[in-house]
């Protein structure tokens, strides 16, 4: 079953009348996930971000997104507010500008729950505790009190994180959620991302450049360029048989990169071996 339904989603800045994005439809199911990959300036974020209102108003957005029954373009701020908050929460690319620098972590992380999803107060201190400590962060009770400029990116990112799973909603859209991390905390990190699904249902969109990461996690796959997409299609299919010039070229590119980690790996074995 369809979960959200995008259909011919075109975004056009009106200062300039320049296209965004341009006729990108997709689905969503339930319980699955969705890999959008392409390169910088692709419209990935563009794209998710217009599905839940979150566009400059100089840009026009127009076309269908529907989450269940709902028509998300054309429903009005507090609707959308209220499903952002409850039923499609939103990791964005830039950790740092999704908390209030005036509040420190903790406050922001029990206000959430306690404002979207009804949580008492200590309910909401606990599960935000628990929720930092499955994202690998150590004395989560000393972070919960720290302001967003003590703490790295990569921490941002992570209690960012734990705060969209420990709400539970129906979906997650992940916007490059492991870029600021190290290769160790990324491998972690998209292990939980597995393990949520598994666990609790939750369909995800997870925007990477990462193929590897992509096909790990994700059953289906919409590859962009250029505001349009080029491919889209059953992740497992994509990847046997790309059909687009371009998505060939981000298979190739990738298996090129491992190929060459891989040889590095083994060189280094053997200088070691020589020893
Ligand atoms: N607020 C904005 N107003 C007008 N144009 C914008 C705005 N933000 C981004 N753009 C343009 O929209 C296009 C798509 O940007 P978008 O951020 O969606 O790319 P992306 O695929 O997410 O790239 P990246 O991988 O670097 O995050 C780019 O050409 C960008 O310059
Ligand atoms: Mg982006």
């Amino acid at each position: 079953m369809s979960l959200l339904e995008v259909k011919n989603l075109f975004i056009e800045d009106i200062r300039n009348n320049e296209a965004i994005v341009s006729d990108v439809s997709f689905e969503l199911k339930c319980n699955t996930c969705l890999g959008i990959v392409g390169e910088s300036g692709s419209g990935k974020s563009m794209t998710t971000k217009a599905i839940l209102g979150l566009t400059n108003p100089w840009l026009k957005v127009t076309g269908s997104a529907k989450f269940k029954d709902i028509e998300l373009l054309k429903e009005n701020s507090d609707t959308i507010r209220k499903i952002r908050g409850k039923n499609i929460c939103m990791i964005l690319q830039d950790a740092m500008s999704a908390f209030d620098p005036l509040y420190t972590i903790g406050y922001q992380m029990i206000e959430t729950l306690c404002e979207n999803i009804n949580l008492p107060k200590k309910e909401a201190e606990k599960i935000s505790i628990e929720a930092l400590e499955k994202m690998y962060i150590n004395e989560p009770k000393q972070v919960i009190r720290k302001y967003p400029h003590q703490l790295s990116g990569g921490m941002l990112q992570r209690c960012m994180i734990a705060l969209a799973m420990a709400m539970k909603p129906d979906i997650i859209i992940a916007d490059e959620p492991t870029t600021a991390l190290d290769s160790i905390n990324q491998r972690e990190v998209v292990e939980e991302f597995k393990r949520l699904k598994e666990m609790t249902g939750t369909s995800v969109i997870f925007i990477s450049h990462d193929l590897g990461v992509v096909q790990h996690l994700a059953q289906d796959i919409l590859v962009m360029k250029n505001g349009k997409c080029v491919e889209c299609g059953k992740a497992s299919e994509v990847f046997k048989n790309p059909k687009h010039e371009y998505t060939k070229y981000l298979i190739d590119t990738r298996l090129r990169f491992t190929d060459s980690f891989r040889k590095s790996m083994i060189l280094e074995d053997e200088v070691c071996c020589c020893k």
